[in-house]
């Protein structure tokens, strides 16, 4: 079964972050009241710092029992956990500290370990113990957030690299062709197992990537259907297989999606 992909268009970046803020609350307290607990898998880069913000500003920080929300990453860089280049680094600032986040809510990859490959298996295991799911059963988060490269990369799924054919493990070691260059990632299809899955995208720099991903995906689960155009543009694997796939985009990172791309379903609460 696809998924229908709904496409929300913000006017600016302030705007984008206010709405992607009342969305997560509003499916925080629908995964609370519902099961108990809200799992969420925060993105890195810069853009979900005024997420961040909001969440852990006057509006928002009252709106949450933050005491039921586990926090898990989509990727990580290879550095200190205490490193500016941390994706950690970055929500322990914005959003962790300001919310006073117990650490065993958190669950931290551990990337800047030498052994990537055992660092990412100690990952899952981690991930599968607190769902209590063993293979070939896999974790279900309740939202997984996104970020993409102009690249049109994800976590840390960068274009024609080895990750994007993973099918079977959640987390994986790659390698970035910028930046810090050891990473640790969630796989396609790990993500693709969410309930939800949110890009945020902002800025005209991500227009053309944002175009060009959202024109076609592919369905992750047809390995044959892994398409150069897919290799070209990882984001294009993003595609719940049974759940809801959000965009929240500001004007100018939507200003290359055609009239028709505009027109995807827009999902109103
Ligand atoms: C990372 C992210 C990455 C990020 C995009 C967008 O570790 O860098 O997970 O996928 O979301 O590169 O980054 P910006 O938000 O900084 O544009």
């Amino acid at each position: 079964m696809s998924c229908a992909l709904e496409l929300r268009i913000m006017e600016d970046s302030a705007e984008l972050a206010r709405e992607a803020a009342e969305f997560f609350v509003w499916l925080g307290k629908e995964a609370i009241r519902t099961g108990g607990r809200f799992c969420v898998v925060l993105s890195g880069g810069s853009t979900p710092r005024a997420l961040h913000a909001i969440l852990a500003g006057p509006d928002c920080s009252e709106q949450l029992d933050w005491r039921q929300v586990w926090f898990f990453f989509g990727d990580e860089r290879g550095v200190p956990p205490d490193h500016p280049e941390s994706n950690f680094a970055m929500a322990e600032e914005t959003l962790f500290r300001p919310l006073k986040i117990a650490p065993g809510q958190i669950a931290r990859m551990k990337a800047e370990r030498a052994d990537l490959d055992e660092a990412a298996r100690a990952y899952e295991a981690a991930v599968r113990t607190h769902f209590g799911v063993h293979p070939p059963a896999c974790p279900r988060f309740d939202l997984i957030l996104l970020g993409l490269g102009a690249d049109g990369h994800t976590a840390s799924l960068f274009p024609d690299t080895a990750a994007l054919e993973e099918r079977t493990r959640l987390v994986v070691p790659t390698q970035s062709p910028k930046g810090i260059k050891n990473r640790l990632t969630l796989t396609a299809s790990a993500i693709n197992q969410a309930k939800t899955v949110v890009f945020l995208a902002s800025g005209a720099g991500k227009a053309e990537a944002v175009s060009a991903v959202i024109e076609g995906r592919t369905r992750p689960d047809r390995p044959d259907r892994l398409g150069q155009e897919d290799r070209r543009f990882p984001a294009r694997l993003i595609h719940p297989v049974n759940g809801r796939l959000i965009w929240f985009v500001d004007r100018a990172a939507a200003a290359r999606l055609t009239v028709a791309q505009q027109g995807i379903v827009s999902h109103e609460e």
